[in-house]
């Protein structure tokens, strides 16, 4: 496939001629940037199955997140790491690193394994198992108290495989077609499924911690519906499911704009500003080359995107210490959001890494669309990188477009030297650096942070030089926001990609049953159900399904849990209470119930069973505290 070279870009490089000192600059910079993204490529190439020298154990084609297993445990596979992480190599591919054809193919097969691993947030056959965030890198499931379900992981593994798809279109081989078709289609046809069933349901947000809509998950899901929609087109398939719901998904994105930042979680009782690198994330994310600088799209050039990005930067100014001596509108170290708190709340180097890369991606646009526009929504970011900037349009022939332009190229440099300063000299990337001290903090050799390394380097080639731009994933054309936001959802079918790796056989129908069980409690006991399948823990403690207590009253004291379980298929089970002492109480009789045969083909349907509590009751420990 041939990406469309921007040879306009060298126009941007060229404008320095008149100053020796920034081309000097930048020349070192760009070496810097070339070194460091070697040891990037290989650092995730390290932490990929099976050969990866830091991934001992992991099945082909699985991504870990970390080498770190403990503090913090990170030896997990994630849906939505290892779907931006293969989208960079994808990227890469494109460009030319043709070996890593294999890594991707590996990525597949395991991917159409894991769809059919059902877990606590569900089994394939509702779809609701695909929302699930991680599993253990043997891909079986994990079955800790986590924030799930996150909806933001299919639409990155599909918006990776669409990409690998549209390269197998390209090169007139049949062998590549009939992959694209028979194996990537299978996959991704189960995450865009997901995608238009559940959009307009809750999940977790992509820092894992806030229950609501994602700023980020939203901007993510309306891709993949857009460009997972014209593959199956190409391809044959049926998408009116994608066509229908795409533009509910970008009306509701919409609403996340309070008028100076897009907030990154709404539907929540978060307590929080809602400034956060989870939109600039999502802007970098939904980039795309073709596209205007489109407010609608929240694309890197755009108005809102621009100030957004301010306010996200400015939040880090007085927090950290680190940041204590720069000046107002330099570079700083960003991080997750101003109030975090997580290993003492700091900056990570793929948020301000990030911060360039919006930049370097909006230079591309800039360059393309000939003129830079600046409005009063954006300008407060031109003038901290440019003070003298003022609202107008300036054309590509103009003096001002140059500087406009080259201003945004020196500051999103400083960031990118921002993230040189607290790396350690052998190149290794962990998740955060200090606050205080700058010095590498929580887990080691973070997938992602490398990752965001290599996507920032490929964004800046692009704005600097002929090195080709990603491919279009159709923006231009989906722009159009409908005049009134409705709430909907459209429920699709969900098969195992057989033809993909899944094993055969698997993925079959499931019933969502609910327990309802009668269970006096104490404040701080809680209720486990468990039993003699693997989805209901095989009767290990550590396994055990968690009650919630939501609906719990003194008339009612009900413990609800719910479970997917195989249609027609019998389970044993009872339920435990552990107590705030950490020991178990146990049921004095088994259960057995008969999971109802499948209600009709793929969507199998819901169950309830109530119980009451068969045997001793807790008491509070007396222990002195
Ligand atoms: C998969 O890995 C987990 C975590 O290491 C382990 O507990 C489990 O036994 C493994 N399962 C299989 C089937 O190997
Ligand atoms: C569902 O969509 C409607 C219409 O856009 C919106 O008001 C509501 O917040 C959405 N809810 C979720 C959870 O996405
Ligand atoms: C920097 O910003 C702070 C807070 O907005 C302000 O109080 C201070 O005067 C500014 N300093 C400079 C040098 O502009
Ligand atoms: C740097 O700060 C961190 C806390 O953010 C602290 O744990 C560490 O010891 C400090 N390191 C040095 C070299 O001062
Ligand atoms: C349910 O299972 C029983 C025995 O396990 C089997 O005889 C029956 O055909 C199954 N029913 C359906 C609808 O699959
Ligand atoms: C679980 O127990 C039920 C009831 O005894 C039995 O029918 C079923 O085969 C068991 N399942 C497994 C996986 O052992
Ligand atoms: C329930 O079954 C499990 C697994 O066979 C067994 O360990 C446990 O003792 C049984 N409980 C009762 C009360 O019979
Ligand atoms: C649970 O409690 C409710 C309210 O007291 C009662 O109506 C219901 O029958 C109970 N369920 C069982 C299985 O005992």
């Amino acid at each position: 496939m041939i990406l469309r070279p921007i040879t306009v870009a060298l126009a941007v490089a060229s404008a320095y001629g008149a100053v020796a000192e920034p081309i000097h600059r930048r020349d070192d910079l760009a070496f810097q940037i070339e070194k460091q993204n070697k040891i990037s490529i290989q650092g995730v190439l390290d932490n990929i199955g099976p050969k990866g020298s830091k991934a001992p154990g992991a099945f082909p084609g699985v991504i870990i997140a970390s080498p770190s297993t403990e503090n913090p445990d990170y030896f997990f596979t994630w849906t939505r790491d290892a779907g931006l992480t293969m989208k960079m190599l994808v990227d890469e591919f494109l460009h030319g690193n043709l070996g890593l054809r294999s890594y991707i193919q590996d990525y597949l097969k395991a991917q159409a394994t894991l769809q059919t691993v059902s877990n606590p947030s569900g089994a394939l056959s509702s779809g609701r198992g695909l929302g699930e965030p991680k599993f253990y890198v043997n891909e079986t499931r994990f079955n800790g108290d986590w924030g799930r379900p996150q909806r933001d992981g299919p639409a990155l593994r599909a918006t990776a495989l669409i990409t690998y798809a549209g390269w197998l279109l390209s090169t007139g081989r049949k062998e590549d077609a009939k992959e694209a078709k028979e194996k990537v289609w299978a996959v991704v046809q189960n995450d865009l499924n997901y995608v238009a069933h559940y959009w307009n349901e809750t999940g977790f947000d992509l820092w894992e911690e806030v229950r609501g809509s994602s700023f980020f998950t939203t901007a993510v899901q309306h891709r993949a519906l857009v460009e997972g929609s014209a593959l199956g087109k190409r391809l044959g398939f049926p998408t009116a499911n994608y066509d229908s719901q795409a533009p509910n998904i970008l009306c509701l994105l919409q609403t996340f704009w309070n008028g100076k930042y897009a907030v990154a979680n709404i539907n929540t009782d978060m307590q929080r500003t809602g400034v956060d690198a989870n939109t600039v994330l999502a802007s970098m994310a939904t980039f795309d080359p073709e596209a205007t600088c489109e407010d609608t799209l929240f694309q890197p050039c755009s108005p809102r995107a621009l100030a957004n990005l301010k306010v996200y930067v400015d939040s880090f100014r007085t927090i950290y210490t680190i940041n204590a001596k720069s000046p107002n509108s330099s570079a700083v170290a960003t991080g997750r959001y101003a109030e975090d708190v997580y290993f003492g709340g700091n900056p990570w180097y793929l948020t301000t890494l990030a911060v360039a890369e919006q930049l370097y991606y909006a230079i591309q646009q800039w360059n393309t669309i000939n003129s830079v526009s600046i409005t009063d929504v954006d300008l407060p970011f031109w003038k901290s990188v440019y003070s003298p900037a003022k609202v107008g349009k300036y054309g590509k022939n103009s003096n001002e477009f140059n500087k406009l332009l080259d201003a945004v190229l020196d500051w999103a440099d400083a960031f990118v030297e921002v993230s040189h300063k607290y790396m350690p000299s052998s190149g290794a990337l962990a998740e955060q650096y200090s606050r205080e001290n700058g010095t590498a903090l929580s887990a080691r050799d973070l997938t992602w942070s490398y990752a965001a390394y290599v996507t920032m380097r490929g964004a800046r080639l692009s704005a600097t030089s002929n090195y080709p731009q990603l491919p279009s994933w159709g923006a231009p054309s989906a722009n159009k926001v409908p005049s009134v936001c409705v709430a909907s959802s459209a429920p699709g079918m969900y098969k195992p990609a057989v033809a993909a790796g899944a094993p055969p056989g698997s993925g079959g129908c499931a019933v969502l049953v609910t327990f309802n069980l009668n269970a006096t409690t104490y404040y701080g006991e809680n209720l486990y159900l468990t039993g003699n399948t693997t989805d209901l823990g095989n009767w290990r403690l550590e396994d055990a399904l968690p009650g919630t207590a939501n609906e719990y009253t003194e008339e009612r004291p009900l413990w609800k849990f719910e479970v997917e379980l195989p249609a027609n298929s019998t389970v044993s089970y009872n339920y435990l209470r552990k107590q705030d002492d950490d020991s178990y109480l146990y049921e004095t009789q088994n259960r057995t119930y008969t999971v109802p045969v499948c209600a009709n083909q793929g969507e199998g349907g819901t169950a309830t069973v109530e119980d009451a509590w068969l045997g001793p009751t807790g008491t509070p420990s007396t222990r002195l505290i």
